[in-house]
């Protein structure tokens, strides 16, 4: 499939990761939170409609510690909408791309490969885990692609968070045992152009390189101190180990090659 002649709608267009396929794929039809993915309805009729040759969804609710509390919101956006929308792209022969997350994994593992069997330990990752389940049940020509501890310039991140803490606070905690592997929302948004023409299947996507959570901060802001999740509690479990090989395709470069050209555009005021 050449990406430059097909027909692409893009949902969950205003998010992070979103903006950046938006810039990817220029043609695409782009829709946000003006078409709901949770309503079926006008998910089948907006395809059906359009009729594309692609469809890729970056829309999802990404709240880890939210999820716990609104476990319903959860399941029907990361877990059903995702059957409404295989089964629209279906009926009119697109291929779906969603993504997915290293959360769907317990963390008991040092690395994950894309046939390792999943076993979330929070919300989050049992909904994302509905919506892999549906697209699989519903329609063969899909790319579900996981990855993990996105940073991008359009959304609410782990970079911009530090940099905020940086300067509230003399000193800023962040955990040093839970490990995971970084990932550049543009990289991944031009990855995908190229895994739209592979083969049908879970893709594992992410920067190169693995850290902890503390390596990462480390790597941002100077007045950065280690701790241990014992110390540092959150509503949500979250996996020690995420790391995700992937075994498919080239790798892409190390996180903190993506890091630095991040800081810089943020720096430079570019979007
Ligand atoms: N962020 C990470 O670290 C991470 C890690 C692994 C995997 N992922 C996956 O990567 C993908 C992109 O993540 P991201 O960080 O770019 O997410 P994001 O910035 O939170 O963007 C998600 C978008 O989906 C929208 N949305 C939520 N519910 C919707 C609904 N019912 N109908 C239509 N749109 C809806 C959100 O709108 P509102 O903002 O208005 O709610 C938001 O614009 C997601 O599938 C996510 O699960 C993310």
């Amino acid at each position: 499939m050449v990406v430059e002649e097909i027909k692409t709608l893009i949902l969950g267009a205003d998010g992070m990761l979103g903006h950046d396929l938006q810039k990817v794929f220029p043609d695409a039809v782009s829709r946000g939170r003006d078409l709901d993915i949770t309503d079926e309805a006008a998910i089948s009729a907006f395809i059906r409609e359009l009729s594309p040759d692609l469809v890729i969804n970056a829309a999802a609710y990404t709240d880890v510690d939210g999820c716990e509390d609104n476990r319903e919101t959860a399941f029907e956006v990361n877990g059903n909408a995702l059957e409404y929308i295989a089964k629209a792209c279906s009926k009119v022969g697109a291929v779906l791309v969603h993504y997915s997350t290293d959360y769907i994994f317990d963390g008991s593992k040092e690395a994950y490969v894309e046939s390792d069997a999943p076993d979330p330990i929070n919300v989050y990752g049992e909904s994302k885990l509905l919506g892999e389940k549906n697209i699989m049940e519903s329609m063969d020509d899909y790319r579900i692609i996981r990855t993990s501890w996105l940073f991008g310039v359009h959304g609410k991140n782990f970079v911009e968070t530090m940099l905020r803490l940086s300067g509230e606070m003399d000193i800023v905690r962040v955990v040093n045992d839970q490990f995971g592997k970084p990932t550049y929302t543009a990289d991944l948004a031009r990855k995908t152009a190229e895994i739209v023409g592979l083969a049908p299947g879970i893709y594992h996507i992410t920067n190169g390189g693995v850290c902890s959570w503390y390596e990462f901060a480390a790597a941002i802001i100077d007045n950065v101190y280690p701790c241990s999740s014992e110390e540092f509690v959150r509503k949500a479990n979250r996996p020690m180990y995420s790391v995700l090989v992937n075994t498919k395709t080239s790798p892409m470069r190390h996180w903190r090659d993506a890091l630095k050209e991040y800081l810089n555009i943020r720096g430079n005021g570019e979007n």
